[in-house]
């Protein structure tokens, strides 16, 4: 009798879990997975990326449909309706496609989905659904959840008080929603309910909205979206929250003291950032201490303090996407198997799917400068042909070079396919390119990616079309 039931546990099955259970069983490791929600694919595929992708696209269709804005291309539609029951409906038509697919992916490689939620018995053993499991390895893969704000209670059954889940699944348009926390949910769905029409404050704590991105491309982001009708406050503080009947009261301040305010909303939405899920795993149980912000530390295996312990995604440090969880999954399981899995933490792209989109890569120009001496090179959408043929030319493309060597340090990208556009930048820094690399690249023509070749002949200082 084998000393485990299984070679490989992994708990949590969204992209970090899901994607190591399938590459360790595509290894030929006995694998299994644990997860506590109705259907497979964690919060990125339920109520995460996908949802969220989907209400974005559709809101951008119904947006230019009903705004005029299809009329400068010579479309004029009357009588535009929304059926937002249908809109959502829709969306959660795309969820069930993806989850089951995970589960199709499960039978196909033989992965045992136990049901249930994971708490450890020792570091070989955890029980589900009262049943005890063992396994060589254990892989935490448990995500986050969102970051409460003291005070403030979410109930997204009743809808007035919601977090990202419930706005998602709003049953009506809000007239007014205040979104607390100018960051990535935020600004993608104050984005997706304003353009179905409603009013929308955005209350930021700092003084730029979207921490963590190049200072330029903050800047330029807080300018499209005011034009867009965003109503953003930065520099402000949530200080109370109450619900009267059917209606929000938002009490806000200047974050460096001044006058208090309070702003009626429909719908709040808060936004605050998200946390690591631990609790109830029973860590204690196998002696696994957090980190100062409640994460699981690894070395660059994955491996944790515990040996047969191991741990991806949201629930360790780094940027909490679902690429970087997935890449982790693919890696840990290489590692479980003996071969070498490793992830490049400092090429890992991150997007804003808003219209346009925003998008980086690598270091932003202000943590390249405290490096060292860089040359910078940009290029407007304004000046892209493509940009100008489908008349949609806000943004730019930035790129940050080693003043020295040329090597690309960071590449950001404000243009409406900016998700798509930053992959040539990622793979590009993940081969060690340099700025002159991008510039001697041919690039079809009339393509969005042609002002990445033309930023980069700007580092060279020697753009042709501006
Ligand atoms: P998760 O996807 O959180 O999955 C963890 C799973 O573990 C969950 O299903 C949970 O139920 C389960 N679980 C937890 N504890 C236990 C337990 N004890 N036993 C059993 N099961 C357990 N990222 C992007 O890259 N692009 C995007 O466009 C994007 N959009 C997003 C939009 C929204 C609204 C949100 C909230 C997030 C978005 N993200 C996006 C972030 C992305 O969803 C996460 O980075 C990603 O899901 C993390 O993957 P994970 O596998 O670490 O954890
Ligand atoms: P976030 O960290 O992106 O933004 C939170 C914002 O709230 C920050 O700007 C912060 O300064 C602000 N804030 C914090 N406390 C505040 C307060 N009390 N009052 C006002 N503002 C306050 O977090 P968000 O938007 O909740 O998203 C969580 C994570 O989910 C992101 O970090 C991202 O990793 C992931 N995500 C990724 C997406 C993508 O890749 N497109 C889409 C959505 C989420």
């Amino acid at each position: 009798m084998a000393e485990y039931d299984f070679d490989v546990l992994v708990i949590g099955s969204g992209p970090g879990g899901y994607v190591a259970a399938i590459r360790a069983a595509q290894l030929g490791l006995k694998t299994a997975c644990a997860e506590s929600r109705e259907t497979l694919g964690g919060t990125c595929l339920n109520v995460g990326c996908i949802p969220s992708k989907a209400l974005l696209n559709a809101s951008e269709l119904f947006h230019e449909a009903s705004s005029g804005l299809l009329e400068k291309h010579g479309i004029k539609i009357k009588g535009v309706e929304l059926d937002l029951a249908a809109m959502l409906a829709d969306k959660d038509e795309a969820v069930k496609g993806l989850t089951g697919g995970i589960e199709y992916l499960f039978k196909k490689n033989k992965i045992e989905w136990l049901k249930g939620l994971a708490t450890f018995v020792d570091a070989h053993t955890v029980e589900v659904a009262g049943k005890k499991t063992t396994a060589k390895n254990i892989v935490i893969a448990t995500g986050s959840s969102v970051t409460p704000l003291p005070g403030v209670e979410i109930d997204n059954a009743k809808g007035i008080i919601v977090d990202s889940t419930g706005g998602i699944a709003l049953q009506k348009v809000p007239g007014h929603m205040v979104v607390i926390g100018g960051g990535v949910i935020g600004l993608e769905l104050g984005s997706v309910w304003m353009r179905l029409s409603a009013k929308v404050t955005v209350v930021e704590y700092l003084d730029q909205i979207l921490p963590g991105m190049d200072g330029e491309v903050r800047k330029e982001a807080n300018k499209l979206f005011k034009k867009q009708g965003m109503d953003i406050r930065t520099g402000t503080k949530v200080t109370g929250v109450s619900v009267k009947g059917k209606k929000a009261s938002v009490s806000v301040e200047p974050a460096a003291g001044g006058d208090a305010e309070t702003i009626e909303a429909d719908v709040v939405l808060v936004a605050i950032g998200r946390k690591p899920n631990t609790d109830g795993l029973g860590l204690d149980k196998i002696g696994l201490a957090l980190n100062q912000r409640g994460q699981i530390e690894t070395g660059h295996d994955f491996a944790t303090a515990v040996d047969g312990v191991w741990a991806i995604g949201d629930v360790i440090p780094g940027p909490m996407l679902a690429h970087k969880a997935e890449d982790e999954g693919v890696a840990v399981a290489e590692n479980i198997a003996g071969l070498t899995g490793i992830v490049n933490h400092d090429v890992i792209p991150s997007v804003v799917y808003t219209h346009p989109e925003i998008a980086g890569v690598g270091l932003t120009e202000e943590a390249a400068k405290e490096r060292g001496d860089v040359k910078v090179g940009k290029f407007p959408m304004m000046a892209n042909s493509r940009a100008k043929a489908i008349r949609d030319t806000d943004g730019f493309v930035k790129i940050i070079a080693d003043a020295e060597t040329d090597k690309v340090l960071g590449v950001w990208i404000v243009a409406s396919p900016a998700g798509t556009m930053i992959a040539q930048a990622a793979q590009a820094m993940e081969f060690g390119a340099t700025s002159e690399d991008i510039a001697y690249t041919c690039h079809a023509h009339p393509t969005h990616n042609e002002a990445v070749k033309e930023a980069a002949m700007a580092v060279q200082g020697k753009p042709i079309h501006i």
